[in-house]
Order: structure tokens, then sequence, then C-alpha cells
């Protein structure tokens, strides 16, 4: 398939100065399919033509792992490229198509390298410094996806700040259902603080429509956010199955066992 950049994106394209969507993969909740959702998502948009970069904002590294590469093997890292110690060209790794910027370990010292006072003057802004990064980047991509970890922690303050658009994964189960709650209270705390991002929608996960409970939430999930302009829940929901995990188990993402992630990025971005 074509692995070339598709021009009809961004409307910016006639004049060769397009800019990504820059879109954050978000949940207080942790395993919810944050990550196997960037990952299929990413190798999706590929394989429909479009230049696609993952920036990993999880210190857990779970990126790296899903496109077969080993966080221990990894020199410089996104942390390096925040610190202002290294260039986004610098880390960048190419797999399966898909541009990566990954993380490891290295990224749980970013809170307290940036964030205390003796450090004030070398990071004035130390929640737009990945904001600051992309701007070295997005006018190379139709789309970034950023995956998060289920905090509220100084990266992924930073992912939200940098993105146009967020979707929320969830499981159709009471605990999941909480953490979307608590995901859209933050994000709209930062829309309050002038933020321009918009919420895409939530993406049911792990949906097991054989069980009465899944189907019963899924229902009262719909039904919630009818009434909610501004978030919808999408029509496709992807189910439990071991090929979405198998991505991740085997450092090996392969959009033609991950059929519902296709018709998702179709779904979001509405392509034909
Ligand atoms: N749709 C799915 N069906 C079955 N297993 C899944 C699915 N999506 C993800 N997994 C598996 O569930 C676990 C948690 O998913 P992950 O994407 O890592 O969640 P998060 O990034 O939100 O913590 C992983 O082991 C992953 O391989
Ligand atoms: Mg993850």
């Amino acid at each position: 398939m074509a692995r070339h950049s598709k021009t009809t994106n961004n409307a910016n394209d006639a004049n060769n100065s397009k800019t990504a969507r820059i879109i954050s993969v978000a949940s207080q909740k942790g395993g919810v399919g944050k990550t196997a959702t960037v990952t299929n998502m990413a190798v999706g948009l590929v394989s429909l033509g479009y230049k696609t970069a993952v920036i990993d904002m999880d210190a857990q590294g779970h990126i790296a792992f899903s496109f077969g590469i080993k966080k221990a093997d990894l020199r410089k890292t996104i942390y390096d490229v925040l610190i202002g110690e290294a260039k986004m060209r610098d880390i960048k790794q190419t797999a399966f198509g898909v541009d990566l910027y990954l993380s490891n370990n290295s990224l749980s010292n970013l809170s307290p390298k940036v964030m205390t006072n003796l450090n004030s003057k070398l990071f004035p802004a130390p929640k737009y410094l990945l904001k600051n990064a992309l701007g070295q980047i997005k006018t190379q991509y139709d789309y970034i996806l950023i995956d998060t970890s289920p905090s509220n922690d100084i990266p992924t303050m930073n992912s939200l700040l940098a993105s146009t658009d967020i979707i929320i994964p969830a499981l159709p189960e009471g605990l999941s259902v909480d953490g979307i709650f608590d995901t859209i209270y933050l994000i709209k705390s930062i829309q309050e603080q002038g933020a321009k991002i918009n919420i895409l929608g939530i993406l049911p996960t792990m949906v097991q429509d054989h069980t009465n409970l899944h189907n019963v939430m899924l229902q009262d999930l719909r039904r919630r956010f009818a009434e909610t302009p501004d978030i919808k829940v999408f029509d496709t929901v992807i189910k439990r199955a071991i090929r979405h995990g198998l991505a991740q188990t085997h450092g090996e993402p392969d959009i033609n066992k991950a059929p519902e992630y296709l018709s998702f990025v179709k779904e979001v971005f509405a392509i034909a």
C-alpha cells in the first residue's frame, strides 16, 4: 500500500506547509489499551499512506516494546530532548513505517529535573517542553500520536498541552468508566487555562460483547454521552482479542490482525 504522505489531509498542503494533528491517547486508568491503541492506530495510518510519528511519554517505555525495539538499548530518549540535550532527529527510529520517538525509565527524572526552583531559569515553562520539541518535527507529519501514562504527572501535562486532540480509551466497566470522568476533568481544567485541545471521543476497548455486563455498560456509556455535544463515544469498538495484545507482546504490529483499529482510524479522521 502507498507509503507516501497523503496531500488531502491538511488544507495547508497546497502551500507545502502542513502541520500534523497531534493526538494524545490518554486515560487516568492503566491497562485500558492506551499503548495498544497508539500502536495499532499508527500502523493503520501508515497503511493508509499517512506520514505518522509516535511519541512515547510513558516512562514504562512500552512503545519500544510494541515495535520490537529493546528499551534498554536506547541511548538517547525523549527525556534528553525535553531537557534540551538532544534534538528530535537524534532520537528518531523507524519501524513498521512509523517514526518513533521513544522513552524509557529516564522519563521519570523529568519532574525532579524541571520542577525544582534551582532549575526554574533553565526551564521557565516546564509543562510546554514537549510542545516546543514537537515544533521541530510537526511539519513533517500528517499525524503525531502520543502514548501517555495513567497519571497527571509532568509528562502527561506536557502531552496534553502539546496536543490538538485527545482520544480516551475505556473498558465498559465501572472503574474504567470512572477513569473517563477523571480524564475529562483533567482535560477541562487544562482547557480552562486557555489550551485549545479537542476531546475527539471515547473509544470502548477490550469489549466482550458476549457478556451482559459489557453490553449494558456500553449502552449506558452511549446514553450518558448522547447529550454531551463536545464528547462522543465512537461507533467503532475494539473487542477483547489476543490479536490486539499480540502486537505488543511480540513486537510486531500488524494492522491486518487488528482490523477494528483500521475502522477506528477511518472513523476518527473521516477517511473514506
Ligand atoms: N483489545 C485488546 N484485547 C485483548 N488484550 C488487549 C487489548 N488491548 C490491549 N491488550 C493487552 O492488555 C494489556 C494492557 O493494554 P495496554 O495497551 O498496555 O494498556 P495501557 O497502555 O492503557 O496500560 C496489554 O498486555 C495488552 O497487550
Ligand atoms: Mg501503556
